[in-house]
């Protein structure tokens, strides 16, 4: 058994290990573990700890992939909802969807006993306002929101609030492979927008008979490139885990125009085999790792690709 998760994955971490240890399913278990996640105001890219998008409204996405069956359930751009994987898991459990986003997915929400939650943090409101009127003129802020959002979009890009989120993956040779993965998403996006994290095949994949990867980071390129998907198709054509990775961070690198930034890939093989890879972000990338054989889960450093 293995269970790899980013960084940010602290708050949850151990009660996904105790979960698997017990014998539970492995996508309830990581979904249990991200709900802890989602739930605390320090991780300053899920849930509660999240930034609001360019209106002040916290709009968050998820996704979850069974990779014994290839079923996924994803949301995206939801408002006033936590937690999302929790959601992201009963759309792929009860309806013949797989994704659902904005208003939709808030009235499938309410539908499943889901309450409607705010999830804006005081701090949060105050950065976000105090970031926007600084890009502001006196006119649009006396404006707002009745004010084009388009142009400030282009000044407001903030490399201190990063894209980040919190991806999961998990093998065992009995239960198979799976990911899931939650995110409040970039740091005053333009209302609507969606990351990686709740596209199947870019912020996440998983396929029991290979392996799976999910990214954190810049999803305007993971989804240019199905970077998750990538990777597991390369094993199924015979790659070995690190070409896989090869191949995929080539892609990145060949990407031209539009939004270019880093990308942590998080990726494992049927075999056993891991890897966590920094494809260009700055400072030290970290992850979790834990093992049957490990008494504890152990904190490793990232490689640099
Ligand atoms: N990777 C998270 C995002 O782009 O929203």
């Amino acid at each position: 058994m293995l269970l790899l998760a980013n960084a940010e994955a602290w708050p949850g971490f151990p009660t996904t290990v105790e979960m698997l240890r017990s014998g539970a399913d492995s996508l309830t278990a990581m979904v249990e573990g991200i709900t802890k996640v989602e739930a605390e105001p320090r991780v300053r890219s899920v849930g509660y700890g999240g930034w609001p998008n360019m209106l002040g409204v916290m709009e968050c996405d998820a996704g979850v992939m069974d990779g014994n069956t290839r079923q996924i359930g994803a949301v995206g751009a939801v408002p006033n909802t936590l937690p999302v994987a929790k959601l992201a898991h009963e759309v792929m459990k009860q309806l013949p969807h797989v994704m659902l986003t904005g208003e939709g997915a808030r009235r499938f929400a309410t539908e499943t006993g889901f309450s409607v939650d705010d999830v804006l943090m005081a701090d949060s409101k105050r950065v976000w306002w105090e970031r926007l009127v600084k890009e502001m003129t006196p006119e649009q802020a006396a404006a707002f929101p009745d004010t084009p959002l388009a142009p400030l979009l282009k000044t407001i890009t903030d490399p201190e609030r990063v894209r980040d989120t919190t991806v999961w993956l998990s093998a065992d040779t009995a239960r198979g492979i799976h990911a899931a993965t939650s995110t409040s998403g970039w740091a005053w996006k333009y209302p609507g927008r969606l990351g990686d994290s709740p596209i199947p095949g870019a912020g996440f994949y998983a396929d029991s008979r290979y392996g799976a990867a999910a990214c954190t980071h810049t999803g305007e390129m993971t989804i240019r490139c199905a970077t998750s998907r990538t990777i597991v198709l390369a094993m199924k054509l015979g790659y070995s885990l690190g070409d896989a990775i090869k191949l995929a961070v080539d892609e990145l690198n060949e990407l031209t125009g539009g939004f270019l930034g880093g990308v942590v890939i998080h990726a494992l093989d049927a075999r056993g085999n891991h890897e966590v890879v920094n494809f260009q972000c700055e400072g030290e990338i970290r992850y979790w790792l834990w093992e049957s054989s490990m008494p504890e889960p152990e904190l490793r450093p990232a490689r640099t690709a």
